[in-house]
């Protein structure tokens, strides 16, 4: 069994990526110094040095990493120690340029940023096995190595290639996939627009084409290309595995970036000694916590549940999003034991010293440009002492309350052409309704629709258009097994190859819902509908209606008008032992919440009414006891209810009764017990 835990650490990570090569060396002891008075564990050295480390093609220079891993060693810090396989050096280019990405339109990307990679390339598979092996058989045994990082950020900036080497290579795993060339077209459904091949060979990548190309050959390409980029990664791990014995390996996830759309992470997470992740706060007005958060719990979940590591994120602005607001005073803090309460072991960022040079001169770092005599440095100092007091949250796990469905396969369907209306996003509905549970201060974990559901006795399924005949089953089994499920809109439609279930929508969920739609029913922009309820409660849906018959379900909720005026909206569906809600319009946070609320009394969930609202409270318990965070992301001093007495590990101070917890500020409490 490889090692899951950084080598060498204690207690908590805290540090951040370590470019050295951009400063001379002279700086370096600095560097060092200045990480021992923040508190700093463990940095991520070498990400980008291909080009340092081989500048001639089989000529290394090692010596200055040697330096820098040994220096960091003298100082007691853990080394992140990358593979550099994300930037393959200008020279590889000139002798490969076929390693160059190639998009759907057939333009070549040039060389001069980084991640331009042809995962199928043969050339850069070799390069990437060789660099990796020389680090491995170098370091793999330094004494300050604690964690192998592989690549950066897979999946980014280009999802998929599609060149002629991934043409053939697409065709292999068709053929591995299928069999042979009838299966595909039977899975595709090429009878439909003539595209029918008689040989895998006249197959390519769903390249530009003149009107919409076939669905599921642009799903399977996602597939096809999200096993590749897997396959770069197994190489490696098993590279560094074999030469590095006991060191775990990991690669550094974005599991909630919505532009990453070609990785599936819970097949990642399988991969992985460790899971790690990068989170950067989303700036456009809407409450940046709640996505946090959502990013927290989604990644604990692709690691199973068991604890992950907060690879990067920003002690203040990012330089590239339209608007870079810095943080407010405090929030750096808030942002990384958010991440520490939902499962992270640590908290670390992108990156130790900010750059003069280069294309993220602008992003903010540990070390500022203005120096230790800033805010940041402070606050960062300041988050490396609290840290550092909350040693016995390692190993703990974060305890969930209720399941939210997730599935990159269903998402990558959904977002395909020419679908009924391109208002509905299922991210969206996702983030709407993580966000009304996090309102009501549940933690959410999120599972994969296959997965065993028994211990949840509320699971919410957001949008999953594409939905298996085993997910379908596996849902019918939870309710019937006593559970509460609670479905929107255009779920069920699909199986694994975008093809439509048979019989009336939502093919794999009729039978647990009770109903059936026979029509949906789009609304244009802006337009608006009015449903109503129980007690005449009235609530506002837009974006999408559907024409909804009850076969075994109770309609709780009925459209006042519009198209399908006076016919069901949000229906009730006893089954078994439990009970199943489908929700046919996209109603805004106020609607969702009654729905969640009415299904929360089904699943004997109580209303948490004694937490104010934006007062996050989380809970990691394991070996060394139990530990209540409580994050209070609002401008007033909040108080909130303990259930044991114990001590508060920030402050030192006992806690019981009830908490204070000052505006912006977090408290941790170590129950007694
Ligand atoms: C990503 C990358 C980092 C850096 C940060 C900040 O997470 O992994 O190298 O570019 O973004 O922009
Ligand atoms: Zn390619």
């Amino acid at each position: 069994m490889p090692e899951t835990t950084p080598k060498g650490l204690t207690g908590l990570a805290f540090g951040g990526d370590y470019n050295p090569e951009q400063w001379p060396e002279s700086v370096w002891q600095e560097d060092a110094r200045l990480m021992r008075e923040a508190g700093v564990t463990m940095v991520s050295v070498g990400i980008f040095s291909w080009a340092l480390l081989e500048p001639e093609p089989g000529r290394h220079d090692f010596g200055w990493l040697d330096r820098v891993l040994d220096l960091l060693h003298t100082y007691g810090i853990r080394v992140d120690l990358g593979t550099p396989t994300v930037v393959p050096p200008a020279w590889f280019y000139r002798a490969h340029p076929d390693a160059l990405p190639v998009t759907a339109e057939g333009v070549r990307h040039e060389f001069g940023s980084r991640g331009a990679i042809c995962h199928s390339n043969v050339h850069y598979r070799a390069a990437a096995a060789d660099i990796t092996t020389r680090l491995a058989e170098r370091y793999g045994d330094h004494p300050a190595l604690a964690l192998w990082h592989v690549h950066n950020e897979y999946g980014v900036p280009v999802s998929a290639c599609y060149c002629d080497s991934c043409a053939a290579h697409f065709r292999t795993w068709l053929a591995r996939t299928y069999g042979d060339v009838d299966a595909v077209n039977e899975a595709w459904g090429t009878a439909f627009w003539g595209q029918h091949y008689t040989d895998l060979g006249q197959i390519n990548p769903p390249r530009a084409t003149p009107t919409v190309g076939n669905p599921a050959q642009a799903l399977d390409y996602k597939r096809f290309a999200d096993a590749t980029i897997r396959e770069n990664f197994t190489a490696e791990r098993d590279i560094l595995h074999r030469l590095s014995p006991g060191v775990p390996v990991t690669t550094n996830f974005m599991t909630a970036l919505s532009q990453c759309d070609s990785i599936d992470y819970w097949a990642w997470g399988r991969e992985v000694d460790l899971v790690t992740n990068d989170h950067y706060l989303i700036t456009d007005g809407r409450r940046t916590h709640v996505n946090l958060a959502m990013a927290a719990d989604l990644t604990r979940s692709v690691a199973g549940g068991a604890p992950w590591l907060l690879l990067e994120h920003s002690t203040s602005g990012v330089n590239w999003q339209p608007r870079n607001p810095a943080k407010a005073p405090g929030q750096m803090a808030r942002n990384s034991l958010a991440h520490v309460a939902r499962g992270s072991d640590g908290a670390l960022f992108f990156q130790w010293r900010q750059s003069r040079r280069g294309a993220e001169k602008f992003h903010s770092a540990m070390l500022p440009h203005g120096g230790t005599e800033t805010r940041v440095w402070r606050e960062v100092v300041g988050l490396g002492a609290a840290l550092d007091s909350l040693s016995t949250v390692r190993s703990t796990r974060t305890e969930a309350d209720v399941a939210v469905l997730w599935d990159w396969h269903s998402w990558w369907a959904q977002n395909l052409q020419w679908r009924p209306s391109e208002d509905h996003d299922p991210r969206e509905r996702a983030d709407a309704f993580y966000e009304v549970l996090y309102d009501r201060h549940l933690t959410v974990d999120f599972a994969h629709p296959e997965a065993d559901l028994s211990s949840y006795p509320l699971v919410v399924v957001p949008a999953l258009y594409l939905t298996t005949q085993a997910a379908g089953d596996n849902l019918r089994r939870y309710v019937e097994g006593g559970g509460t499920l609670v479905v929107s809109y255009f779920s069920g439609i699909v199986d694994e190859h975008d093809a439509v279930h048979e019989g009336a929508y939502p093919g794999a969920l009729r039978d647990v819902l009770g109903l059936t739609v026979e029509e949906f029913s789009p609304l244009l922009a802006g337009e608006r509908v009015q449903v109503t309820g129980p007690d005449g409660l009235a609530l506002t849906g837009d974006v999408w209606t559907e024409f909804v018959v009850e076969r075994g379900a109770e309609t709780v909720w009925s459209y006042g008008d519009g198209l399908t005026a006076g016919r069901p909206a949000v229906t009730r569906h006893r089954l078994g032992e439990g009970t199943a809600w489908y929700v046919s319009t996209r109603l805004d946070a106020h609607g969702l919440d009654a729905v969640i609320g009415r299904a929360a009394e089904d699943a004997h969930i109580a209303p948490r009414t004694d937490l104010p609202r934006d007062v996050e409270v989380v809970r990691r318990t394991g070996a060394s006891g139990s530990h209540l965070f409580v994050i209070n992301h609002t401008a007033t001093d909040a108080k909130v209810p303990l259930d044991a007495a114990g001590t508060e590990l920030l402050t030192g101070e006992r806690a019981a009764g009830r908490l204070a917890v000052p505006a912006g500020a977090v408290r941790v409490v170590r129950l007694d017990g």
